[in-house]
């Protein structure tokens, strides 16, 4: 398989496999028991979290590990929202955001919470002047926002100082969904001065169901899940030790190697488009082209369905998505396509490909080829004119 969906998620590097498997074979301690192997457990754990903090630029103790990306998000939105409360309360996000932030912020209004979804423009970034707006009007009742850093759909990167220090003026609270960006491009809590921000481990080459919430120290914080008190009860649940070791590895590895993945990803994806354009009449290459992920591209294809696209490429073994992996299969357009002002045409002409620094180019060019040959056939399937070269929006 030629595997371009590292958006959806991301091969897990041998040395973090290597660094769990004492995990999960020779160690079966509780790290909160008091033995020699418990202690070595918790030990592992606490190594982890500097690793993970060192990635973001946070210190160790506002590093809580969770169940994963969605998890994170869950509690840090489900926290503002009891801490500023539904009466007056105000939640500022956008209409791109992931379901992770999307669902639980859908049940915040059907409680009674003023929400603002701003828009985008069509290169898929954030509406300053819009987001402004919406925090002013939050700014008296008190509440909170909530911008992802990139987007998992176009690889758009967002103007997150600038949205950041909007809520700061305004008093808000302020989340970031940073699940893609964290170790693909870089991320440091404190030149931005968020208060809590969500990252998942299986994005950058660790393993999937664990991830983190950084919560700014100083900020008050109360747990979604409540129990035994682990993670200075902060998340508590006896902890996934080799998953965290795993994502401790992962961050160590993504620190090490940021500036060498970046410049790799960066030359695949360039390298996948240009093959395209040479080869294919028609193709579009979505979204912002100077704020977006060194390693997605996502791309219509005129006169062709990407459902049909996606069928021919399984076929070839080419992975890759439709808009986001949780809307494949959907024929709707998403709601990023839609907040862009894509056509229905357009958005059900979609592809999303992600590289990630285990690609080669050898399987740049076979899977370039592998989408000609296939558009190529569909399009003789479905009929008509050929379109024009190729157009960047
Ligand atoms: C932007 C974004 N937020 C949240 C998530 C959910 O993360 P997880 O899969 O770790 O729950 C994803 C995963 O696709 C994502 O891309």
């Amino acid at each position: 398989m030629i595997y371009l969906d590292a958006n959806a998620t991301t091969p897990m590097l041998p040395e973090v496999v290597e660094a769990m498997m004492p995990w999960m074979t020779e160690n079966p301690c509780n790290p909160n028991a008091s033995y020699r192997g418990a202690k070595e457990a918790r030990k592992a754990i606490e190594a982890a979290r500097e690793q993970v903090a060192a990635l973001v630029g946070a210190s160790p103790d506002e590093i809580v590990f969770t169940g994963g990306g969605t998890e994170s998000t869950n509690m840090a939105l489900k926290w503002l929202a009891r801490l500023v409360g539904r009466k007056t309360g105000r939640v500022v996000t956008t209409a791109i955001e992931h379901s992770a932030v999307l669902k639980p912020v859908e049940t915040f209004e059907q409680v009674g919470y003023a929400v603002d979804r701003c828009g985008v423009d069509a290169g898929g970034r954030l509406e300053l002047d819009e987001f402004r707006k919406a925090c002013e009007a939050a700014k008296e009742g008190g509440g909170f926002a909530s911008v992802m850093w990139a987007n998992n759909e176009t690889g758009v990167i967002q103007p997150l100082a600038e949205a950041c220090g909007i809520a700061r003026e305004n008093g808000l609270a302020f989340h970031t969904d940073a699940i893609q960006a964290v170790g693909k491009i870089p991320v440091k809590v404190r030149e931005l001065a968020v208060d809590f921000l969500s990252l998942s481990a299986h994005k950058f080459h660790g393993p999937k169901g664990v991830g983190a919430l950084f919560v700014r120290s100083g900020c008050r914080f109360e747990p979604m899940v409540r129990g035994g008190g682990q993670e200075k009860d902060r998340r508590s649940g006896t902890e996934n030790v080799a998953g965290i070791v795993g994502m401790g590895k992962a961050a160590e590895l993504a620190m090490r190697d940021l500036d060498l993945r970046m410049k790799a990803v960066v030359s695949l994806r360039d390298a996948f488009e240009s093959k395209l354009v040479e080869m294919v009449q028609g193709v579009t290459v979505n979204g912002d082209l100077i704020h977006r992920l060194p390693g997605t591209t996502h791309l219509s294809f005129d006169r062709c369905e990407a459902a049909g696209l996606l069928i021919l490429l399984d076929d070839m073994e080419v992975a890759c998505s439709a808009g986001s992996a949780c809307m494949t299969g959907k024929q709707q357009p998403s709601h990023v396509q839609k907040a862009m002002g894509f056509s229905d045409a357009k958005a059900k002409s979609s592809l999303r490909f992600g590289f990630s620094a285990l690609n080669t180019m050898d399987e740049v060019e076979k899977a370039a080829a592998c989408v000609a040959k296939s558009v190529e056939k569909l399009r003789r399937v479905q009929g008509g004119s050929t379109g024009p070269v190729v157009v960047y929006s």
